[in-house]
């Protein structure tokens, strides 16, 4: 059966992306923040799972005001790169895993949740900017990515703990996949960031700590933050911040399981105008896993 290994946290900041097609990544501005992730990468090449389930929101790109699914799951086998500002980022395109999506969107709605299933859709900065972090500039990405959609744009948004239930339900899909797949959850976005408004700029370094330490040992007790404290504290769109907790409700831990260990941790102020939160966190018994 396929398993999760293990599961990633990072914000996803367009400027990151930008810094790397441009290779400005050695710049001082620049510098501190890679060699945040360097440990990561070099983890990841030990760890390369075959299929990342990776959470983010899109940004205008696949969707418009014209439709807004609350979650939506990729099904297609590839999915071009598109984004705003800067326009498209010349990286590979995203090769996706049609059957494990389409088992895991069957498992989910079975179990209540109300996926919207796209068969065709752009990516944006949400989930490259995150690849680019983890694996550098490869030809290829390493392994197929299912992109899971989270509207953190327009509200009304899904609650914390929808967030954190619909991780549990996705990793009863994942667990009930028939191939022996190693699979990686990502949850994107973040941290404190406000891009407009009398408060843009604004970063909350005490609050995105507070977050990091729930995220590991409190999780469920994360799930009872409102809305109104994500935007209060950590800006319009630390919202964002939600999505983390997808990824999360995905560990064994919150099924019964020993917890989670922190593989790496890193904070970083700032990166354009947004605080860059990171974390691994990898199943305890994976190596003994079936
Ligand atoms: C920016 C955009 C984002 O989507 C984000 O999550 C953080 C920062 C930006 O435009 O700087
Ligand atoms: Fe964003």
């Amino acid at each position: 059966m396929a398993h999760i290994s293990a599961s990633v946290y990072t914000s996803h900041v367009p400027a990151i992306g930008v810094a790397v097609d441009l290779g400005k990544s050695d710049e001082p501005y620049w510098q501190p923040l890679f060699a945040g992730y360097e440990p990561s990468k070099a983890w990841m090449r030990d760890h390369t799972p075959d299929v990342i389930f990776l959470v983010y929101n899109d940004h205008a790109n696949a969707f418009s005001l014209e439709m807004i699914p609350t979650f939506a799951i990729g099904t297609a086998a590839s999915f071009a790169i598109a984004d705003e500002g800067w326009g498209p980022r010349p990286v590979p395109d995203v090769v996706g895993h049609p059957d494990l999506a389409s088992h895991i969107a069957h498992s989910v709605i079975q179990q209540d949740f109300d996926l919207t299933i796209v068969n065709k859709m752009n990516v944006d900065h949400g989930l490259t900017v995150p690849l680019s972090l983890m694996f550098g500039q490869p030809d290829a990405w390493p392994c197929p990515v299912i992109p899971f959609a989270v509207n953190v744009v327009q509200y009304p948004v899904p609650s914390g703990r929808r967030c954190l239930n619909l991780g549990k339900a996705i990793r009863n899909a994942i667990e009930s996949y028939d191939e022996p797949l190693k699979v990686q959850i990502w949850g994107t976005g973040g941290m404190s960031h406000q891009l407009q408004g009398p408060r843009a700029g604004l970063i909350n370094a005490e609050f995105d700590h507070a977050f990091l330490d729930d995220l590991i040992a409190d999780p469920e007790r994360l799930a009872d933050k409102p809305h109104v404290e994500y935007v209060r504290e950590a800006g319009s769109e630390g919202i964002e911040l939600v999505m983390w907790l997808v990824a999360r409700g995905a560990m064994s831990d919150l099924a019964g399981g020993p917890p989670p260990s922190v593989r790496h941790r890193f904070y970083h102020v700032p990166a354009s105008n947004t605080a860059v939160g990171h974390l691994i966190l990898e199943e305890t018994n994976m190596e003994t896993s079936p």
